[in-house]
């Protein structure tokens, strides 16, 4: 089936990493009708997934209380899945994320449901600080003309050699979606249908993804298409999907000092970080290159750990690409042929950014182990896009970044991004590294990394926010 690209935002097909700058938006409505002049106003400027930009992008996505401010009918509302409608923040799903402790949202700077009402997500970007400022201020005008209130303004910037703040290379491994692709040769696991991550398109089960939708008399002007599930209905969520956004903020200094307190030199220092990333510094995997960094291999991604790693002598089995993406060695799947397609249906389309300056440049980790603290703030802005955000963005985080038996572990959480603590039932500050013939445990690990705000979004596509901008 072929992609409706003119009728998504451009996000969902790239990254637009030419365009260096970037600011996330936090918007409120005051009026319903202001709101969606508002909207309509903006329409023409959003960047469908057709455009390749070279000067700015624009990108808008929207909270359920967003939604149901704009008066999006009882029918549809309901219609979206239960996460997104409770939001982030709700108990359980406070508990299944594991947002508990200091990673609480009363300790957030946004997000927390209870405090204040996010509606809308503005993303900027641009292809400099210059322009983004103007773009911004422009915006801001626009937004203040239709009452909508700026509630927090998100900076963001690429940092050099696609490096994240620990100074790992990141965004090296993605999706690809088969329909974007010519002649692809489909594989479990690396080829993925359009649909874990695009609404109106079939999803590993062989169905639709589940979207929102709403009766054809809600929808007089005839914007939407049919939905593909109910004959009388349409289909809101068509090249739309959800957005799930993190604030995480990172301890760089603690993450280094942690670690040089466990390695016997520099080298080792080193070692033991890559061994919890899954990665080297350069972003070559460990188990295809597990004793040194081999820059030939930064962006290599065709491996598993099946037949190269069991055990996980070279790659632990608790790192965090292994937690995030178990590839072909689920422990709990009996065949290599059940863990991939297993792991292949909690996969996410990562988008995030990071912010704050970076302790140096470039991120060399010997360099920064020698640097004193400091007290900037500095992180990852997490954003991914999912059909699902309870079978991929929720799974991920609830059963393999935060569950501390993951893989036949007994301590552990994600060693970089998981929440770790000491409970009397639970401890989660551990991480094992198999080695032969003793494995080695790190323990005490704090967390390095904190939870600072955070929503679930939907991201519509254009004929949605059109229906959004006009319907009664
Ligand atoms: C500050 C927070 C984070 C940092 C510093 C971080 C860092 C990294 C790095 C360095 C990589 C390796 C590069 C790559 O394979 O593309 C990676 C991969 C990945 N991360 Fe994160 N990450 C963070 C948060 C998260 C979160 C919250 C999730 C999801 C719950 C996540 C999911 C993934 C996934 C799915 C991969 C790819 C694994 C693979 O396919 O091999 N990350 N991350």
């Amino acid at each position: 089936m072929t992609l409706e690209l003119n009728d998504m935002q451009g996000l969902l097909i790239r990254g637009f990493g030419n365009l260096l700058g970037a600011q996330y938006v936090l918007l409120r409505f005051t009026d319903a009708a202001l709101g969606k002049k508002y909207i309509s106003e903006l329409l023409p400027l959003i960047t469908p997934a057709t455009d390749k930009p070279t000067d700015h992008a624009i990108q808008m996505a929207f909270t359920y209380s967003g939604f149901s401010f704009l008066k999006l009918p009882d029918e549809g509302l309901i219609s979206f899945s239960r996460e997104f409608r409770e939001g982030m923040t709700e108990d359980h799903r406070q508990f299944i994320l594991g947002d508990s402790g200091e990673n609480a949202p009363n300790n957030w700077v946004w997000g927390n449901a209870a405090q204040e009402d996010i509606h809308l997500l503005l993303i900027i970007y641009s292809k400099d600080a210059d322009t983004l400022a103007e773009k911004l201020l422009f915006e801001k005008a626009r937004a203040d003309q239709y009452g909508v209130v700026e509630l927090h303004t998100l900076p963001t910037g690429l940092l050099q050699d696609h490096k994240e703040h620990f100074g790992f290379r990141d965004d090296i491994s993605r999706p690809i979606i088969e329909e974007l692709v010519e002649n692809v040769e489909k594989k479990v696991g690396v080829t993925f249908p359009a649909g874990e991550f695009i609404m109106g398109y079939k999803n590993l089960y062989n169905e639709y993804a589940p979207a929102p939708y709403l009766s054809a008399t809600h929808d007089q002007m005839n914007i939407l298409p049919s939905s593909p599930d109910f004959a009388d209905k349409k289909d809101f969520g068509k090249n739309g999907t959800y957005l799930v956004f993190r604030q995480m903020e990172q301890d760089v200094f603690g993450f280094w000092d942690y670690l040089k307190r466990q390695g016997k030199d520099t080298e080792e220092t080193i070692c033991l970080a890559s061994k919890m990333v899954g990665r080297w510094p350069d972003g070559s995997p460990l188990t295809l290159t597990p004793d040194r960094a081999d820059p030939s291999l930064s962006t290599a991604n065709a491996f598993g750990f099946w037949d190269e790693d069991k055990a996980g002598l070279k790659c632990p089995i608790g790192a965090h690409i292994r937690r995030t993406n178990p590839r072909d060695h689920l422990v709990t799947e009996r065949t290599q042929k059940d863990s991939s397609e297993m792991a292949a249906k909690h996969r996410m389309l990562r988008k995030g950014r990071p912010y704050g300056t970076p302790v140096l440049e470039p991120l060399e980790p010997k360099g920064i182990m020698e640097l004193p603290r400091d007290n900037e703030r500095r992180g990852l802005h997490f954003l991914c896009l999912v059909t699902d955000i309870r079978r991929q963005f929720e799974f991920v985080q609830n059963n393999w970044v935060n569950f501390h038996k993951f893989g036949g572990q007994d301590h552990d959480a994600d060693p970089i991004i998981g929440n770790h603590y000491k409970s009397d039932k639970v401890v989660t500050d551990e991480f094992c590294i198999p080695e032969y013939p003793v494995k080695r445990k790190l323990k005490n690990i704090p967390n390095f990394t904190l939870i600072k705000g955070g929503s679930y979004f939907f991201f519509p596509g254009i004929r949605a926010l059109k229906y959004l901008a006009s319907h009664e």
